[in-house]
């Protein structure tokens, strides 16, 4: 996740290992956490433990610069408009098609209805 994200949520994320991307050479994150200086580093951190997935979380600026290397996208659409300042970058659809949608109704814990959408790159 890219540093804005990491600082918007405060903490890593409980039951996985976060990487932070960050040009800021004095960043730390809490022990078991990494901290990368570009996606590129961050992904050869990834193939160093021999991952299976590599999740990218965003945000904008990461998802951006993540889109040409990604398989798949796995996209919540919330049935909603709310005002905002930064955006997931245009998904082409000519290049990722849907394979999976699970619609969900709002509910206690969901203010809006949305789609859980999986895409899959249809050029490799
Ligand atoms: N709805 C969702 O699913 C979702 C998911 C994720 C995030 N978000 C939201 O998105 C917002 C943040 O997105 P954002 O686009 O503003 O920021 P971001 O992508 O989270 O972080 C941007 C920062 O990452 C670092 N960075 C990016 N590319 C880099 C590179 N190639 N090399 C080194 N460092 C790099 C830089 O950090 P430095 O400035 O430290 O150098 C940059 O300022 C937050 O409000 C968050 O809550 C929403």
């Amino acid at each position: 996740m890219g540093r804005k994200t990491y600082e918007s949520v405060g903490k890593p994320l409980p039951n996985r290992t976060s990487i932070v991307i960050t040009n800021n050479q004095d960043f730390k994150v809490p022990e078991g956490h990494m901290v990368a200086h570009s996606l590129e580093e961050a992904i050869q951190l990834c193939i160093g433990k021999k991952l299976d997935n590599v999740f990218i979380i965003g945000g904008a600026e990461i998802y951006k610069q993540a889109l040409p290397i990604a398989d798949e996208l796995m996209v919540t659409e919330v049935n909603a408009m709310p005002d905002g300042d930064v955006f997931f970058p245009e998904i082409d659809k000519n290049e990722w098609k849907v394979v999976s949608t699970t619609s969900y109704f709002k509910d206690e814990k969901n203010e809006y209805d949305f789609d859980f959408v999986v895409y899959k790159k249809s050029k490799p």
